[in-house]
This record gives structure tokens, C-alpha cells and sequence, in this order.
């Protein structure tokens, strides 16, 4: 493992995951492929634009004929996969990209894999996979796949097709299903850049029903040190869960937020809920813990740290939220937030 093509390498998780594996690696090149939707952003990898190990690849995983030309003009002989569309209220406003990306792209990329003998095909899925857990239980990797909303459909079907070419073809692939990641360069469409950035401003923060629903913040670059260690260690068409262990409902995230940043609690307002909401998630960590790794941060530093990051980086988000973002908003939040007053 030397050459990797870092798929969907310049949205949040997949530019932190570079920017970790330039540092920690001296001699792997890596190049980033990358349709630049919405949510990617070459802003992220500035820290690594001139390093002559990284190279950047506009392009779809969807287009067969462009990712074997990438594959092959940068030799490369491992593909992580992070290319997806990744926010659960838009795959209930509109599903079609979602399916496309993440099936037939997935499917795409294991091709590309097969054909060309690589080495190495890891695919980064979720823990939203295994839909709602109740009370009491928690997710081993062996669970049956139980999604509920388009988004956790699209990547539970590519799980399924990485496995199905792990058995049939003998494919090197793994699988890493992660909780919530939270940190540097998370589109403001999610739950804590949204808030904290909403917070900034003096906005309201739009908290879904009652708030009650429980989530597994971790720090992304947790996640990026666990994704290295499956690389490394992990066993040939396995999964692997990665998250804290450390469960927290949403309201108890926004109230460690409103607490770090100084601002009123008073800006929180209780809008309509998702629909089909997913209230529980939680993983059992305890392979991923046996190979050798565990979080660094609690979920709460985890909170206060990402929020010092966007009161830091105004450079970054106010541009991203003066564009695109302020149609979608007001689709999605116009109507929730006049009716809740
Ligand atoms: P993101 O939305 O920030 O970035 C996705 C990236 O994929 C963008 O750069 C986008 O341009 C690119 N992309 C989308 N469609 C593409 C296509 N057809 N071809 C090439 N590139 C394409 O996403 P993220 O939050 O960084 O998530 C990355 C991966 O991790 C996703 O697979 C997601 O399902 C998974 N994941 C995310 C979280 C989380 O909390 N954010 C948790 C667990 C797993
Ligand atoms: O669990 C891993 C998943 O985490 C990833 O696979 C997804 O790509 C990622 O988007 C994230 O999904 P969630 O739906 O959990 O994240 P989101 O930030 O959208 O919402 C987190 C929680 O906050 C969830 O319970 C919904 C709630 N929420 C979200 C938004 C955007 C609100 O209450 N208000 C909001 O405005």
C-alpha cells in the first residue's frame, strides 16, 4: 500500500483522512477523485495543495472509463472510498443521487478494483446501517442491515455489493461503519457546523422534535486513526464499527454547545420533526477496540473543539452559507421554523 486513490477526498471526513495520511506517511502519494458536489470543497485540502505526494482528479465514480484512468495514471493500488451523498434530509427531499452514487458508484469502484488487480478496496459506511437501535442493545458488525431512510439505504446496498464481491470474486475489500464525526471542514448543513455557525450568527438552532434522539458524536480525526489501522490490520472482508461507546441526546449536544460558544439558550427552537428519525443509534466498538485502537476525545471535547473551530474559521464556512446553502435552508427550514414561532 503506497498509492491511494482517495475517493470523494475533498468533502469533510475525506480531506481530514488525507490531510492525516500525508503527515503520518511519508512515502504514500496520495490522489484525491472527486466529483466537487456541493459538499466538496478543494478549500480543504489548501494545507496540502503544494505537497507533491498529493494530486487532485475531478471526476465522477460513477464514470468507469474515468476512475481506470486515474487508477492507472497515478499507479495506484488501494482505493478508500468516501465518495457519497451523505445528508439524511436531503435523501427525503430527493433520493436519485444518493442511489446513483452510492450503488452504482460503488459498484463502479469494485469493478475498477477487480479489473486492474488492486490491492486494496475499503469502503467508509455508517453506523446508520443498522437503523434504529432500541434501548438496551447496541450494533456488532454481524447484525442484519436494517436502514430507514433513502441515505442509510443507498450505503447499506453498497455494503452489501462490497461483501458480495468479497465472496464471489475473493476481492481484498473492508469495511469501516462510523458514528457521527464532528470537527474541521463539516459542510454547515450538519447538525453541530450548523448550530455553531447558526449560533454565531445569533440565528435559531432548528432542534428536531424533542430532541431526545441519541447519537455517537466522535472527533473525525478519531475516525481517520481508525480507518488507518483497518487498512493496516484489519481482516480481509470484515467490518468494522467505529464510535465512542459514549452516547448522547441531542439536546445535551446543543446544551455542551451553547455553553462552550457563551450564547443563549433561547436561540434553540423545537421544529417538525425528520421523518422516519432514526432516535437511537449505538455501536459496539469492541473489534475495532481489539485491533488496537480507541478514541482520543470524549464526545463533549470533541463539541468544544469543533465549535472553537468554526468561531476560528469564519474564512471558511461564511462563503459556503452565502451560496447554494440559503435555497436549501429555506426549504428545508423556512416552514418548520415559521411555524414554530
Ligand atoms: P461529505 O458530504 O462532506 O463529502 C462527500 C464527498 O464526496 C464530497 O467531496 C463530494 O464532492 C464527493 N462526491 C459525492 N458524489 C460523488 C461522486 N459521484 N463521485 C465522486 N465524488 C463524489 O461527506 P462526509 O461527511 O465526509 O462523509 C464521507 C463518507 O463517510 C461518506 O461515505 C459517508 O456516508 C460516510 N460517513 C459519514 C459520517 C459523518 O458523520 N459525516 C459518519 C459515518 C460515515
Ligand atoms: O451516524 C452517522 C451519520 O451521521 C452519517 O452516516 C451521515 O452521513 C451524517 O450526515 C450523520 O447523519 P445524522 O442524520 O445523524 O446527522 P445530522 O447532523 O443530520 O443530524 C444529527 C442529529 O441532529 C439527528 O438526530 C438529527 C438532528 N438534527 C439535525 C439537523 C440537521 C436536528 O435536530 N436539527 C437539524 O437541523
Amino acid at each position: 500500500m503506497k498509492n491511494l486513490l482517495v475517493t470523494g477526498g475533498a468533502g469533510f471526513i475525506g480531506s481530514n483522512f488525507v490531510i492525516y495520511m500525508l503527515d503520518k506517511y511519508t512515502d504514500y502519494n496520495i490522489t484525491v477523485y472527486d466529483k466537487l458536489t456541493y459538499a466538496g470543497n478543494l478549500d480543504n485540502l489548501l494545507g496540502v495543495a503544494d505537497d507533491p505526494r498529493y494530486s487532485f482528479v475531478k471526476g465522477d465514480i460513477c464514470d468507469a472509463a474515468a476512475v481506470t484512468a486515474a487508477v492507472k495514471e497515478h499507479n495506484i493500488d488501494t482505493i478508500v472510498n468516501f465518495a457519497a451523498e451523505t445528508h439524511v434530509d436531503r435523501s427525503i427531499m430527493d433520493p436519485d443521487a444518493f442511489v446513483k452514487t452510492s450503488v452504482y458508484g460503488t459498484y463502479v469502484l469494485l469493478e475498477v478494483t477487480r479489473e486492474l488487480g488492486l490491492e486494496r478496496f475499503h469502503q467508509i459506511s455508517t453506523d446508520e446501517v443498522y437503523g434504529h437501535i432500541p434501548f438496551g442493545q447496541s450494533s456488532v458488525e454481524t447484525d442484519s442491515l436494517e436502514p430507514r431512510s433513502p441515505y442509510a439505504a443507498s450505503k447499506a446496498s453498497a455494503d452489501l455489493m462490497v461483501k458480495a464481491y468479497f465472496v464471489t470474486y475473493g476481492l481484498p475489500v473492508t469495511i469501516t461503519r462510523g458514528s457521527n464525526n464532528i470537527g474541521p471542514y463539516q459542510y454547515p448543513e450538519k447538525v453541530i457546523p450548523l448550530f455553531a455557525t447558526n449560533a454565531i450568527d445569533g440565528e435559531p438552532l432548528p432542534v428536531y422534535g424533542d430532541g431526545r434522539q441519541m447519537r455517537e458524536y466522535q472527533y473525525v480525526v478519531d475516525h481517520c486513526e481508525a480507518i488507518d489501522l483497518v487498512l493496516h490490520k484489519g481482516v480481509l472482508g470484515e467490518a468494522y464499527n467505529i464510535g465512542t461507546g459514549e452516547e448522547m441526546e441531542n439536546m445535551e449536544m446543543v446544551q455542551i454547545l451553547l455553553e462552550a460558544m457563551g450564547k443563549s439558550h433561547d436561540l434553540i427552537r423545537h421544529v417538525a420533526d425528520r421523518p422516519g428519525h432514526d432516535r437511537r443509534y449505538s455501536l459496539n466498538i469492541g473489534k475495532i477496540k481489539a485491533l488496537g485502537w480507541q478514541p482520543r476525545h470524549t464526545a463533549e471535547e470533541a463539541i468544544i473543539k469543533t465549535a472553537r473551530w468554526y468561531e476560528a474559521n469564519e474564512w471558511w464556512w461564511r462563503k459556503i452559507k452565502s451560496g447554494e446553502f440559503k435555497k436549501y435552508y429555506q426549504a428545508q427550514y423556512g416552514k418548520r421554523l415559521a411555524e414554530a414561532g
